[in-house]
């Protein structure tokens, strides 16, 4: 199977904890936008949903699908979220953010009674940190608000360049909720959790890529088939 055939597969097997009647989570990312597709292909059979997008990505995808949407406002708490991620270790420790829509992505996850990831076999590690935390940051007062997230990392055993992501014509990436990602290249991450709660008593730091103690079940696809992964 080619990493993106993994990423279906584990998409499919996801689609089977999904049941009438449910509201849902939707993930960003491509192996978060293939549950989509085959979730819009369910819809189209019949399925009743209502869904929260933690993306303008996913809600255009869903919404070209025909799958029913709602907001966190309208609908406050879901039974499940599925979503894709950057890594993620045996006690499912994720990071996320790659595609820039970590706090969208936390808000509904954290607003779900169940949140299950889906990946490829390639995002599963021993320890965090060989993709990059991303970190959302609130533009006003940025350059002190590194200096804050560096100085908290290196306390915790995280050294590496914070970079502020750009796109691919070099202007500043902006999030959905307008701020800009900081993607830290600290290496292994000694631990995910206290560096989670530390960044996010940082002001200007808005959320960070850590999600530890979230996700209750992985799906993992890989050349042997698809196994699921519960937080060691
Ligand atoms: C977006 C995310 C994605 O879930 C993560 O980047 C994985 O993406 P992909 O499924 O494309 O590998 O966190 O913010």
């Amino acid at each position: 199977m080619t990493p993106d055939e993994q990423k279906r597969a584990a998409a499919a097997k996801a689609l089977d904890y999904v049941t009438e009647g449910m509201k849902l989570g939707l993930g960003t990312g491509s192996t978060a936008a293939h549950f989509v597709d085959l979730l819009g292909g369910r819809v189209k059979q019949g399925l009743g949903v209502i869904c929260v997008p933690t993306s303008k990505a996913t809600h255009k995808q869903a919404e070209a699908l025909g799958i029913p949407l709602t907001t966190l406002d309208e609908t406050p708490s879901l039974d499940l979220t599925v979503d894709g991620a950057d890594e993620l270790d045996g006690a499912l420790n994720l990071t996320k953010g790659g595609g820039g829509a970590l706090l969208r992505e936390k808000i509904v996850a954290m607003a779900s009674d169940r949140m299950i990831v889906i990946a490829d076999e390639s995002k599963v590690v021993e320890n965090l940190g060989a993709f990059d935390l991303p970190i959302e940051v609130v533009p006003f007062g940025a350059g002190a608000t590194v200096i804050m997230i560096e100085k908290l990392a290196a306390g915790l055993g995280c050294k590496g360049p914070v970079t502020r992501r750009k796109t691919a014509s070099g202007e500043d990436f902006i999030t959905d909720g307008g701020h800009y990602i900081y993607d830290c290249a600290f290496g292994v991450i000694p631990d995910p959790v206290a560096l989670d709660s530390g960044l996010n008593k940082i002001p200007g730091v808005v959320e960070n890529g850590l999600f530890t103690g979230i996700a209750a079940l992985a799906v993992i696809a890989g050349d042997d088939g698809v196994r699921e992964i519960k937080p060691a």
